[in-house]
């Protein structure tokens, strides 16, 4: 029978392996479940040991709490070093209390507020000690102590914006203080990480541990503890006065509008530190707690919790269990260096992964490396990375023109002209020289993958890598299953989306997998608003300031006409006789007008890409709606904004019912990192359920009404509306298990 632990010996098993082996040993106490107490000589060592990134949850802050009192009792103990079991620190608050906290479901409690202050008014000093990552509230902990030491590659930084909140415990009143106003501001604005060196420059952290962190921060504790210790609240010489950093304050608001347009807690960051510097401390805490309360509560907060939690949440797949065996990629291989072949070689080398990239001709394969030579330059003249890092990533591409070295790859990526019997032919010739364990991905994006795996006999290690232009830059990579496509495959490709640096969202096998599929009904109903009234920019302009990074047209004039209006081609065969179909952009693609690429599509463009109105588009417009028979009318930015997302929300509750993804929150973060959704709207689905599926489905009604089938609301749509459910309340499983 197996042993069970007591909590306590459970806890001291937990204690890592490098602080139990080879070193002395010191007995530890049980503070919580989550916290450690041991003494090293006269230094007690509080060790928070909650995996697997030491959130401040409910516990923590009472462990610490505990230690610290046992500690100011014992007359042997002179300091106490707060340290991180695990993997870090402590990287912030427990963010799932803040759902439960919005919901109504738990009462906001006192927060850390008496952590900090007796972190700050200990008798005995205390020292953070960070490796890993001290982010949000755990850097507030640590600002709370006496000094910071940490180890040279941690990370430190306050990325509570990026969830929709500021920092809440007092962190936008003591980082000014160590740190200085502009990067405060900056920090708290942003939420982006700071290296340890580069903190320690700044005054964030007093000594950069070399070694082991433990002993090097009880030797730092012992050479500095007796020293009088100046309060981090009380430091107030950096802080300066309204009036100096009058300008900081108006840069970093005039930053905030281009950059982080339509967010609240940037903003509301802006304005905490503000009063940091305008306020004396207690007043500026007051201040600082009443903004993060506004956040907190805020529908963008919730939004961007939402993303924070599915963007993990797409990593896990029912069937695809954690411990899945994987394939190592050490080398790849990439068929075509057009727009996307090149950039996702470009993914490779970043990744440090050595890559062959193939062409048919001598000319097609010098216009791709210039193409990448090109961007990496850019990068370079930018100060994105040094010389040598382009020389280095150059270096791992090797252009070629025949399949030499192919049977060494470990992933092999198709990435040329999208036709059904180019890719099979490619895909049985690679199947002839590949090695057996080698993946054979396709960047196909309206193709069948099954139909193309067909072509080899090895169907089961097929699988789709749907890249999104520009494939160096965009996060989205969609990883289609095939129908035979094995477990090992897609968990190997999941793993690789993130050494690539991509979210991999697991997607089933349609015609225009998860995006597109629903794209095609949004682009839709973009041209079908113009046919029947509204003004192009209006149709763009209702969703630039819904939040889309840009409107339906613009994408369509960026991402080339002349694309769609080729797959259309492709699929006639599949149009339905007597249903409406969009008129203006085939007639835009006859006239040659392909978008930015021919500088004039829906707009005509100039030298530096400057989309203006075009006398020729108006005129077109005004002849097709005369030949449709189509007597133009008004409409609102409330019917453009309905029309576009419910097209979209109508066609995701389609995919979400047969399964093709996983989880309404799969479909949301496809969108956010693949189609420029704003993601302080949490998605098209989450959009959807915070609307309320009863008046979305009332709305979808009402334009199947009017328009007639291409509006038929999708069964799911309906049945949960019905039931007074939500998209995210409804979980694969229901229809796996059905
Ligand atoms: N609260 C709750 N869960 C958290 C968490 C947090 N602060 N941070 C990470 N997690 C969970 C993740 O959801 C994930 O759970 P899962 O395994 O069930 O999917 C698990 O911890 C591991 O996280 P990652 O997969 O992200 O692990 P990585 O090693 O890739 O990254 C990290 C680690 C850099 C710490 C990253 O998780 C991260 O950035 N976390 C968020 C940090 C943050 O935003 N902190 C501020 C919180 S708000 C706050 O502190 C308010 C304060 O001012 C009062
Ligand atoms: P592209 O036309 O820019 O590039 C295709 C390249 O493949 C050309 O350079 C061509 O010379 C090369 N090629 C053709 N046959 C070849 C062969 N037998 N061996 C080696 N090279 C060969 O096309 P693009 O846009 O890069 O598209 C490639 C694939 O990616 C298509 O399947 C497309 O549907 C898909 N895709 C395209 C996206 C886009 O925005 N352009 C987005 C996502 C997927």
């Amino acid at each position: 029978m197996e042993e069970i632990d007591t909590p306590q010996e459970a806890a001291v098993r937990r204690v890592p392996e490098s602080r139990t082996s080879g070193k002395t040993w010191y007995p530890h106490t049980l503070m919580s479940d989550l916290v450690l107490y041991s003494a090293h000589d006269g230094i007690a060592v509080l060790t928070v040991q909650n995996p697997p990134v030491n959130a401040l949850s409910p516990g923590v802050p009472e462990g610490i709490l505990d230690g610290l009192a046992k500690a100011a009792q014992d007359d042997s103990i002179g300091a106490v070093v707060l340290i991180g079991g695990g993997r870090s620190f402590i990287a912030g608050a427990d963010i799932k209390e803040f759902g439960k906290i919005t919901s109504g479901e738990k009462k906001r409690g006192v927060g850390l507020a008496p952590l900090l202050a007796a972190l700050e008014d200990s008798p005995k000093p205390v020292f953070a000690a960070i490796h890993g990552q001290a982010f949000g509230g755990g850097l507030e902990v640590a600002m709370a102590c006496a000094y910071r030491v940490a180890v040279a590659a941690a990370n430190v930084g306050q990325p509570e914006v990026k969830l929709g909140i500021i920092p809440g415990a007092g962190g936008t009143q003591r980082l000014p203080r160590l740190v200085g106003v502009a990067k405060a501001v900056e920090m708290c604005q942003f939420g982006n990480p700071v290296r340890v060196p580069a903190a320690a420059q700044l005054g964030l952290i007093d000594q950069v541990i070399e070694g082991d962190l433990l002993q090097g921060a009880l030797a730092f504790a012992r050479s500095v503890a007796a020293k009088p210790v100046l309060r981090v609240r009380d430091r107030n010489g950096k802080l300066g006065t309204p009036e100096v950093h009058a300008a900081v304050f108006a840069a970093a608001r005039a930053e905030a509008s281009k950059k982080q347009r339509s967010l609240q807690a940037p903003l509301a960051a802006i304005q905490a530190v503000e009063a940091a510097v305008a306020l004396p401390f207690d007043q500026g805490i007051e201040e600082e707690a009443r903004l993060f309360e506004d956040c907190l509560f805020s529908s963008q907060s919730k939004a961007l919790i939402h993303v924070f939690f599915g963007e993990r949440t797409v990593a896990k797949i029912p069937d695809v269990p954690k411990d899945t065996a994987v394939y190592a990629i050490r080398s790849a291989a990439i068929i075509g260096a057009g727009t996307m072949g090149g950039g996702i070689a470009m993914n490779y080398a970043n990744a440090g992964i050595p890559v062959l990239l193939k062409e048919t001709s001598q000319a097609a394969l010098d216009k791709g490396m210039a193409t990448i030579r090109k961007n990496y330059a850019a990068s370079v003249a930018k100060g994105r990375f040094p010389q040598e890092t382009m020389d280095r990533r150059m270096a791992l591409i090797t252009p070629t023109l025949a399949y030499d070295g192919f049977e060494n790859a470990g992933i092999i990526v198709e990435a040329v002209f999208e036709g059904m019997a180019l890719k099979k032919e490619i895909f049985a010739t690679l199947d002839g020289i590949a090695k057996s364990d080698c993946i054979l991905a396709s960047n196909t994006s309206t193709l069948s993958i099954d139909e193309i795996a067909s072509a080899t006999r090895r169907p089961q290690m097929v699988v789709g890598h749907h890249f999104f232009s520009p494939a160096n830059v965009m996060r989205l990579l969609e990883i289609v299953r095939g129908k035979a496509t094995s477990k090992e495959v897609i968990a190997t490709s999941m793993g690789l989306a993130k050494t690539l640096g991509k979210v991999g969202v697991l997607v089933g096998n349609c015609r225009g997998f998860v995006g597109n599929r629903m794209f095609g009904p949004y682009r839709r109903e973009a041209q079908f608003l113009v046919e029947e009234g509204a003004d192009i920019e209006a149709v763009d302009r209702a969703m630039y300031d819904f939040g889309m990074a840009m409107g339906p047209l613009q994408v369509g004039d960026l991402a080339g006409l002349d694309v769609g209006w080729r797959i259309r081609q492709e699929f006639k065969h599949l149009e339905i006789p007597g249903v409406r179909k969009p008129l203006l952009e085939d007639r835009l693609c006859e006239m040659g007008r392909y978008g930015q690429k021919t500088s004039a599509g829906w707009y005509a463009y100039d030298e530096n890409r400057k989309p203006k109105r075009d006398p020729l588009v108006e005129e077109l417009i005004a002849t097709v709606r005369r030949e449709a028979g189509i007597t133009p009318r008004a409409i609102g930015a409330d019917e453009i904004r309905d029309r576009l997302l419910f097209a979209l929300v109508n066609e995701g509750a389609r995919i979400l019912e047969e399964g093709m993804a996983l989880r309404s929150v799969d479909i949301d973060i496809i969108y956010i990192n693949g189609y420029g959704f704003p993601a302080h709207r949490g998605g098209p689905m989450f959009h959807a359920d915070a609307t309320g599926l009863g008046a979305v489905y009332a709305r979808v009604a009402e334009f199947h009404r009017q328009h007639g089938a291409l509006w038929t609301p999708a069964p799911l749509l309906q049945q949960l509306a019905c039931d007074g459910r939500t998209f995210a309340e409804f979980p694969y499983q229901e229809k796996a298990n059905a």
